[in-house]
């Protein structure tokens, strides 16, 4: 029976999770790491809602009239922009925090529907890059598995400032994911816990960030893409610095987005919302005039064909995912449940990326965990979802009279909540009002 039917009233302010927080903690004289990204309620996209038209605007019709999603990424700079079939990007995620075969479903996954993958932190696999049409490879702070050729041999290159779970804070590989590959590549010793750097090693400031981009278009003669990836604070300063220093793309990632292993204080308690974000975001680079010539990318949280649409009628050129792409390939997938309770967790709350005993084989280097996870298949499930992603936001664009999913516009938009409205920029549903705007 449940404790509420004998009168027994939880608490709110120490409810059951915050209990079993403050016991394990007493117990272990530890932190709490996990992966995923913020597990609290936040404002996000399901807050808003998209205007379909009627009469005063004319909808297109879903079968026979177009809806085009290619989106082009970096064409301020670089001699060859990266052409996507659509605006839906796979997020880095490190080789060493996910298995090979995870990293090369990744690939074959996104290379079936057009759009491009993303290294990590540790380097580029050959698995990853022979599955991927268009990679784009992460310049991190830790230089984990950063090599030259490696860069030259990318299709876009991504510097790394932050990420939204954790802003200000560098990575966590603990010693069970570091197997002699995983050591090898990173050149440092094998079994032992890794923490990334927070800050690059070179870099002190925005000028510093200037001569780095310079430093990477002259290595790679000017060809591909920079991008500057930034963990969600104060987004509107952070892109307007990134502009400054030469960014082609800027990458924002909200508090919602998904780590491999970090503090559990830090994924709940630091960065802002996406839907916060994205408009600073594109209030600074339209301020700077390089709206849509500078490229956005906005990720944390997105989940499906809706939260593209919404985030792209805020002004994003294109949204990436993680977590969603990981649960495509099998992650927390319900024939693993009884493996995740012996872990003591359970189908749809797996978030032990750090432990290495995946039973999905995914964020593992065990390689007979990791066996389980058949690139190809797994790549078919993954292209499976980005083709219904993309469809749901084509469904969504033709119903509001759109011909291109990038002509969605915050027009489009309105918020179910105050503070939704106030963080998105557009009216509360059924107003013309938008909170904090005329102040
Ligand atoms: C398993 C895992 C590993 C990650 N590794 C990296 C990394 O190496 N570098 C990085 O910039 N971000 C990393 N991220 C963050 C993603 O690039 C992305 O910002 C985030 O997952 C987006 O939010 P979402 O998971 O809600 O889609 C990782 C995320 C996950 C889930």
């Amino acid at each position: 029976m449940e404790p509420a039917s004998h009168g027994l009233r939880e608490s709110a302010t120490f409810d059951r999770a915050t209990i079993h927080a403050i016991q394990r903690a007493a117990e272990t004289g530890i932190y709490d790491i996990r992966g995923w990204g913020a597990k609290r309620k936040l404002p996000h996209f399901d807050d808003l809602l998209l205007l379909g038209a009627s009469m005063s605007r004319y909808p297109l019709e879903g079968y026979r009239e177009r809806c085009d999603t290619d989106v082009v990424l970096g064409t301020r700079h670089a001699k060859h922009p990266l052409r996507l079939a659509t605006p839906v990007t796979i997020a880095g995620m490190s080789f060493g925090a996910l298995s090979a075969q995870a990293k090369e479903a990744l690939g074959r996954g996104a290379s079936e529907v057009g759009t491009s993958t993303t290294t990590g932190d540790g380097g580029m696999t050959p698995e990853e890059r022979g599955h991927s049409k268009h990679l784009v490879y992460q310049y991190l702070p830790s230089r984990y598995g950063m090599n030259p050729d490696d860069l030259r041999a990318a299709d876009a290159i991504e510097v790394v400032l932050g990420q939204g779970a954790k802003p200000g804070g560098g990575g966590m590989l603990l010693g069970q994911k570091i197997t002699e590959r995983v050591a090898g590549m990173r050149t440092l010793p094998v079994g032992i816990d890794q923490r990334s750097a927070c800050r690059h090693p070179d870099w002190t400031g925005p000028d510093d960030l200037a001569i780095k981009i310079l430093e990477l278009r002259e290595i790679t003669d000017w060809e591909k893409p920079v991008y500057v990836k930034v963990g969600a604070t104060r987004t509107y300063y952070d892109v307007k610095l990134a502009v400054h220093a030469g960014a082609d793309v800027v990458v924002v990632d909200g508090m919602q987005g998904g780590t491999a292993a970090t503090q559990d204080v830090f994924i709940e308690h630091v960065g802002i919302p996406t839907l916060a974000a994205l408009p600073q975001a594109v209030q600074a680079l339209q301020e700077l005039g390089v709206h849509r010539e500078v490229q956005l990318i906005v990720s944390g949280g997105i989940r499906s064909g809706a939260d593209m649409a919404k985030a792209l009628a805020l002004g994003a050129d294109a949204v990436a995912i993680g977590t969603a792409a990981l649960i495509a390939l099998g992650d927390n997938h319900p024939k693993y449940d009884a493996e995740y309770r012996e872990l003591g967790s359970a189908a749809g709350y797996f978030d032990d990326y750090q432990d290495g005993r995946d039973p999905a084989g995914i964020s593992t280097q065990d390689e007979e965990l990791a066996a389980r996870l058949d690139p190809a298949e797994a790549g078919r499930r993954l292209a499976n979802f980005l083709r219904v992603m993309t469809m749901e936001a084509q469904t969504l664009a033709r119903a509001c009279g759109k011909a291109h999913l990038l002509h969605l516009e915050p027009e489009d938009l309105v918020a179910l909540t105050i503070e939704s409205a106030a963080m998105a920029r557009v009216p509360l549903a059924g107003t013309n009002w938008i909170p904090g705007e005329g102040l």
